[in-house]
């Protein structure tokens, strides 16, 4: 790793080239597949970024709780719920996942690319462990990918470091059968528009599943 996942770091991403496209992106359209048919109740989306996944569950009448290290990012979130007739709806945190806790139990905890300054999986456990009884967690993240090269006009964006990568396998091993029912374990591509308007084609994971109670 030529350096490490801090607050500096993705202050520097969230203020510099990359900003713009990242701040207008659609949804993630795992969130809407796997999330659009519950029953709206509490949720913490963990490194939201510019908020666009935190302001769709506000449209879904979820009571959001939106935590990111980046400031930069968070005030940017901030003006999306605003534009969305959501502010109300959402709580913004600004705040190191890998050190800070909330002080009550979520219906929906999800993480969309999320990967701080410690190690992926660690994380997670982190994460899962703020999921209420009969709630979901839902972890959509990286695959280290490497391109298939078949698409001509297919522009790779830099790949996600292995780090900041984890399979389905990986993940779900960690979630303890007596403690979760697991409900989807994914590993798939997309193509969508990269920073530069170009296609590009990601490799995603996406973990859905609930606590028993
Ligand atoms: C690749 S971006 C994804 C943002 C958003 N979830 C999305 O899908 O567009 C990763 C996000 O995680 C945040 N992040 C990284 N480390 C963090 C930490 N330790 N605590 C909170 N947020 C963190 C970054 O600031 C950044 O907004």
């Amino acid at each position: 790793m030529t350096h490490s996942f801090d607050e500096d770091y993705w202050d520097q991403i969230w203020t510099g080239e990359r900003a713009v496209a990242m701040s207008t992106a659609e949804p993630n359209p795992h969130l809407i597949k796997e999330i659009g048919g519950l029953e709206p109740g509490t949720a913490i989306d963990a490194g939201c970024g510019a908020g666009a996944e935190a302001v769709w569950l506000a449209t879904q009448g979820w009571t959001v709780t939106a935590a990111d290290i980046a400031a930069p990012a968070l005030a940017v979130a901030e003006e999306r719920a605003v534009a969305a007739a959501v502010g109300g709806q959402v709580e913004w945190v600004q705040a190191d996942l890998s050190i800070w806790e909330p002080n009550t139990r979520f219906d929906l905890v999800t993480t969309h690319y999320a990967h701080p300054a410690m190690p992926q999986l660690e994380f997670y456990d982190r994460i899962a462990s703020w999921v209420a009884a009969h709630g979901t967690l839902l972890i959509v993240g990286h695959l280290h990918h490497h391109g298939t090269g078949d698409q001509p006009h297919e522009h790779e964006r830099p790949h996600p470091p292995a780090e900041a990568s984890a399979t389905a396998t990986a993940i779900t091993a960690r979630l303890d059968p007596a403690t979760w029912e697991l409900v989807t374990a994914e590993e798939s591509q997309r193509t969508m528009a990269g920073p530069d308007g170009r296609p590009t084609t990601i490799a995603d994971v996406v973990v859905r599943a609930t606590r028993r109670p």
